[in-house]
């Protein structure tokens, strides 16, 4: 094969850190993450993070990027293996994770929440003990449901699907009671294509727990995306950290956050 990103991310490819700038930033990425990373139906590949990379890496940065699909329960080690220089995958910042890879600055905050069917009995959270949830493998939204696994001292099954879609699908078939999930993407198929089929959990939680500006849904955790480099990396990862500050201060970010987030 071919160095392509695969299932268990241990090929080698051909992406190391050599330019301090690359000529064509390869970024890797589990798509579609919807309204993050997807394709239309046109087969365009579109969303925020990609907008942000348009932005970061050809205005800013004056180089061509190109997002390669990759699984993303294996997306860390597929970056260390050089399969691409960086990965933008609405990907949260965390201790754990920092410990293999180096952030950008964040660019998001998201949080964890849980959608059910409309005609769910479920109304809080304390419902879901003895229940199956589904989640996607590797995200901090199965870590936030191990994390509510042990508040109910076991009594929750974990469903961990490769791509959030399978979760999703899961939910609507009946196989799962809930799906632990970023809130703007649990937000887009309940308002796209889970429209009437499925609703937020409500209650109180983390956002409003930190002060923030919290959404009326319930909220497991509060988190930040950034942009994840090999720890070798770190002339390029600065050169981006100053491009982010670039378009949060000319005004691109928030046009790109107002098209896919307010409308
Ligand atoms: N923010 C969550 C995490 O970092 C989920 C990210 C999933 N991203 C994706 N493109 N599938 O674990």
């Amino acid at each position: 094969t071919d160095g392509d990103g695969t299932a268990d991310g241990t090929e080698t490819g051909t992406e190391s850190s050599g330019d301090v700038v690359p000529d064509n930033v390869v970024i890797g990425s589990d798509i579609p993450y919807r309204p993050f990373e997807y394709n239309t139906a046109s087969g365009e590949l579109t969303g925020f993070d990609v907008d942000i990379a348009q932005a970061v890496f050809e205005e800013q940065l004056g180089t061509s990027y190109e997002f390669k699909p990759t699984s993303f329960d294996s997306i860390i080690p597929s970056l260390k293996n050089n399969n691409f220089r960086i990965i933008m995958s609405a990907m949260t910042i965390n201790d754990e994770r920092a410990q293999e890879v180096d952030f950008s600055d964040p660019y998001f905050t998201a949080y964890q929440t849980v959608i059910v069917r409309q005609d769910s009995d479920i109304q809080s959270k304390a419902d879901l003990r003895g229940t199956t949830v589904g989640v996607q493998k590797g995200t901090t939204g199965a870590d936030a449901a191990q994390q509510l696994k042990e508040e109910f001292d076991g009594e929750l099954e974990l469903n961990q699907y490769d791509q959030v879609n399978g979760a999703f699908q899961a939910l609507v078939n009946g196989q799962v009671v809930a799906v632990i999930n970023d809130n703007t993407v649990n937000a887009e198929f309940v308002n796209n294509q889970g429209e009437g089929q499925v609703r937020f959990l409500q209650g109180e939680g983390a956002a409003a727990e930190s002060g923030e500006n919290a959404p009326d849904y319930l909220t497991l955790t509060v988190e930040n995306y950034g942009i994840a480099f090999r720890q070798d990396d770190d002339e390029f990862r600065q050169r981006v950290n100053e491009a982010l500050a670039a378009i949060k201060e000319n005004g691109t970010y928030d046009e790109i956050y107002a098209e896919y987030f307010e409308g």
